[in-house]
């Protein structure tokens, strides 16, 4: 599988195409953003952990019963995914409370709810994603009746599946946002899971172990991709 031209570049993919248009390659790169592009910089190593281990959790989840773009690994960074028409949703899952949810609601942070949330933020950019529900999207077209179930149900079986998967490597799952897509009118899992798109913490410690090391300047931002990577034990 070769690359044939840049289609897109984003803020920590590229994605290109192939000679056969279902097929797209995506290149996973080191740069990091945050705050919708605001603070910028590079995670050493990122690009190769997030492709390898979104490959990964991709497998155990279509084991699950989740369709996924997965195709195949290229090398280290990059990966051969079936081209979908992204759905313009970003799909968050919370088990604890953190990040916009704490602030928005006046919590701390790592309070365990009764049940997960599912929330929906509107893909754009120059909007810096706001916040929709299902109503929002359905009025805007941005998705159908049909695919918000099935997105629905996918993204609490996500969860299940890496939450379990996660407390075997003494991670707690705190939140994380996924994206699917249309792929001969079926919805799919596209995308990413890594820990630029998950919050991930320690068990014992409740050490971060995600990209909110970088967001907040916490320091040892490498170092905390290596751990979920080396916990992972995905075999090179
Ligand atoms: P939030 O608490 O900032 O809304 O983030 C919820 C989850 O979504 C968290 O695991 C980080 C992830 N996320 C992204 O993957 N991309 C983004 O642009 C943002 C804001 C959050």
């Amino acid at each position: 599988m070769e690359k044939k031209e840049l289609l897109y570049e984003g803020k920590a993919k590229k994605v290109f195409t192939t000679k056969d248009q279902d097929v797209l390659i995506v290149s996973y790169k080191d740069d990091a953003t945050a705050f919708n592009g605001l603070k910028k910089g590079t995670i050493v190593g990122k690009g190769a952990i997030n492709n390898r281990m979104t490959n990964y959790i991709f497998k155990k989840l279509e084991e699950k019963g989740v369709p996924t773009h997965l195709i195949e690994e290229l090398n280290d960074r990059e990966t051969a995914v079936k081209k979908v028409e992204i759905v313009p949703l970003e799909v968050i899952v919370r088990n604890f409370s953190a990040g916009s949810f704490a602030k928005k609601m006046g919590m701390e942070e790592g309070v365990k709810f009764s049940r997960p949330t599912l929330e929906f933020s509107y893909k754009n950019d120059d909007l810096g994603d706001p916040f929709i529900n299902q109503y929002y999207a359905l009025a805007l077209d941005l998705a159908t009746e049909e695919e918000i179930e099935a997105i629905t149900k996918y993204a609490f079986l996500v969860n299940e599946v890496m939450q379990e998967y996660f407390a075997s490597l003494n991670i707690e799952l705190i939140d994380f946002k996924i994206e699917f897509g249309r792929y001969h009118g079926k919805i799919i899992l596209a995308d990413e899971v890594s820990p630029d798109t998950c919050r991930l913490w320690d068990k014992d410690t409740h050490e971060k172990l995600d990209k909110d090391r970088f967001r907040r300047d916490l320091g040892n931002v490498e170092d905390a991709y290596q751990e979920v990577f080396k916990r992972l034990g995905i075999e090179s």
